[in-house]
């Protein structure tokens, strides 16, 4: 049980930021990564077809006996998590309750903004989440899709990127938030630009980091942690062939990532 894997999904190369975290501070444990990059993007789907696309990655990854299912897309934690838990044995941890509880932490004047998917927006899972900890704090939402496009075509360092990150963060940058939450996974990849860009009186937050503190809790409390000194194994699927989730991944992570396709077969276990 101990040197099962860990898994992470995301609708692409997102969840790779929680990954990475993660690899930091647990570079023992086996994992196993799902980039559902066929219906990317998430964001811009129904409940009903997030929940579908997430059962049938869940189903997969029970099959692989993983203890763990992190769900490393808050689009996906906001309209799938519940329902996953409810309909599988395997302990999952979403990353909007862990991202919520460090805003709060963090913020000073109680006015809290968060970047994230229209669907994610749309849900208010943010907003409920950061209410119920501190029902007085103001929550601004604001939806970018656009970030997330930039960041999976993968050229976000040119100077055309880095316009746009300014133009998405104008209306940010208006309001009187002093702390900003990456309310999706994508997000962090291009950290630093958005913190170029942004009015340098409002702290950024990667729920991400805060989630992989929930992550060592859960492994700690169950004695699930892996204590073997072998070399971890990381396996990386994906739904697509025409996406840049190697290249990306392989940069981001600093490995030589091989990417495993995962056909619709597969999942139709
Ligand atoms: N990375 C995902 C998130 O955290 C969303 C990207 C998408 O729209 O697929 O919400």
């Amino acid at each position: 049980m101990k040197n099962d894997p860990i898994a992470f999904f995301d609708s692409g190369v997102g969840g790779l930021t929680v990954l990475k975290e993660f690899m930091k501070e647990f570079p023992n444990e086996n994992v196993i990564f799902v980039g559902d990059e066929i219906h990317m993007p998430y964001g811009e789907k129904t409940n009903d077809q997030i929940i579908d696309y997430t059962y049938k990655i869940s189903k997969f990854l029970q099959t692989k006996n993983v203890k763990l299912i992190v769900i490393a897309c808050n689009t996906a934690t906001a309209a799938a998590l519940p329902y996953l838990e409810e309909h599988f044995d395997i302990p999952f941890l979403g990353v909007i309750e862990a991202g919520s509880q460090e805003a709060v932490k963090v913020s000073k004047n109680k006015k809290i903004g968060i970047i994230a998917t229209n669907s994610t927006v749309k849900s208010n899972s943010y907003k409920d989440n950061i209410k119920s900890i501190e029902a007085e704090i103001d929550v601004h939402q604001f939806a970018k899709p656009n970030l997330v496009s930039l960041v999976e075509n993968g050229d976000y360092k040119s100077t055309k990127s880095k316009k746009m990150v300014a133009n998405n963060l104008i209306d940010v940058n208006q309001t009187d938030i002093d702390t900003l939450v990456l309310g999706c996974t994508h997000f962090p990849i291009i950290e630093n630009i958005i913190k170029q860009e942004l009015s340098p009186n409002i702290k950024v937050i990667d729920p991400g980091v805060e989630l992989v503190r929930k992550i060592e809790l859960f492994l700690k409390r169950n004695d699930l942690k892996n204590e073997t000194s072998e070399m971890p194994i990381y396996k990386f699927y994906t739904t697509s062939h025409n996406s840049n989730f190697k290249q990306i991944g392989s940069k981001w992570l600093n490995i030589d990532l091989d990417e495993i396709y995962l056909s619709e077969d597969d999942l139709n276990l």
